[in-house]
């Protein structure tokens, strides 16, 4: 039987210039280097420019994503753009992607479901190009989070970063049996019980203000390793595999305690895990794709792995994606 698969044609990001490190944050607020690291595993984030927004790291990780791919930018008929740090509340920072990269057709939209951001659009694009509504599609996922942090927060402001990363998927006939490329699967959840546990104290419509982050975290951590797990053994399942089968988990990256708990549950070998979480602290929805740049880039990511990608985040809002790339 032929099916429509959505295969990735390439991948991209972009990280802005600024590091911020440990030590400087040390200089701000009542923390220090050890505790980050050993509550966290973060070393070292990177911090968008004045004047740099999220739609410019977004254009930067496109381009890198279509070159990678080696297509044209004028064969993308859809961009889905993950952020829940927008250029502006309307319109969409997608289509001012879509705008840099001259394209005049098809659709572009933002979708925000926090850290989960890039599993939500990549499931929705999927489903788009298995539905033959659209051909070919650039999935984004960036952010400015550094925009949003109380930077009196040492609660918060040392866990996030700026970034921006991206993949081209490609509807492709195929006979819809496992070992062939594409998305194999993804489950979305959600439970809006917890949306005071993360979350901006601001918005257009509330306050007409921005806002800043807040989060108990204690509160996530405790929720975030079984929803991962959780969302992960439905993806097993849905398509009879174990953790055996699995070349590479690509998690979101918050927290390395949360990544090494859900893998070491999962049983999934510690030597499968990509981990950026040291190097661009917690991106939200670019964090994926980040990670994806970085595994293709060293090449550890080959064509025909098996990849496992979760997330967690503000909703709460959880999800799992299954694709072989
Ligand atoms: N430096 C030093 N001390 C800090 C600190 C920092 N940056 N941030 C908090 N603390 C202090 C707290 O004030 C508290 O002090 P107290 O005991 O005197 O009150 C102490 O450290 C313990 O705080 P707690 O919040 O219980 O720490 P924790 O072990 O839970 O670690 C997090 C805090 C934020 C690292 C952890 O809860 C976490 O990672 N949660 C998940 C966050 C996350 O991933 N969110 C994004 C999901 S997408």
């Amino acid at each position: 039987m032929t099916a429509i698969r959505s295969v990735v044609l390439g991948c991209g990001s972009y990280l802005p210039e600024r590091i911020l490190t440990n030590a400087e944050l040390a200089a701000k607020v009542a923390t220090s280097d050890e505790w980050i690291v050993q509550r966290t595993g973060i070393r070292e984030r990177h911090i968008a420019a004045q004047g740099e927004f999220t739609s410019h790291l977004a254009i930067k990780a496109a381009r890198a994503a279509l070159a990678h791919a080696g297509v044209d930018a004028q064969s993308i008929d859809l961009i889905v753009l993950a952020t829940s740090t927008p250029d502006n509340t309307f319109p969409a920072t997608a289509v001012s992607v879509q705008n840099a990269l001259d394209i005049h057709h098809g659709a572009a939209f933002d979708l925000q479901a926090v850290c989960t951001g890039f599993i939500y659009a990549l499931a929705s694009a999927d489903n788009f190009l298995r539905s033959g509504a659209f051909k070919r599609a650039l999935v984004i996922g960036a952010e400015t989070f550094s925009r949003i942090l109380d930077w009196n927060d040492r609660g918060t402001c040392v866990l996030f970063g700026d970034g921006a990363g991206a993949i081209v998927l490609d509807a492709q006939p195929q006979s819809g049996t496992t070992p062939e490329r594409g998305v194999l699967s993804t489950h979305l959840r959600s439970d809006g019980r917890h949306k005071s546990k993360l979350y901006v104290d601001g918005g257009p419509s509330s306050s007409q203000t921005v806002g800043h982050l807040r989060m108990e975290g204690r509160e996530v951590f405790k929720h975030a390793v079984g929803m991962i797990t959780d969302v992960i053994v439905d993806a097993f399942k849905a398509n009879g595999i174990t953790a055996d089968d699995i070349d590479w988990f690509e998690p979101h990256q918050a927290n390395k305690r949360i990544i090494d708990a859900s893998a070491h549950k999962l049983h999934i070998a510690p030597q499968k895990v990509v981990l950026t979480v040291d190097r661009h602290g917690n991106t939200s929805a670019a964090s994926i794709p980040l990670a994806l740049a970085v595994a293709s880039a060293d090449g550890r990511l080959k064509k025909g792995d098996l990849v496992l990608l979760e997330a967690m985040g503000g909703g709460f809002t959880w999800g799992s994606a299954l694709l072989r790339w």
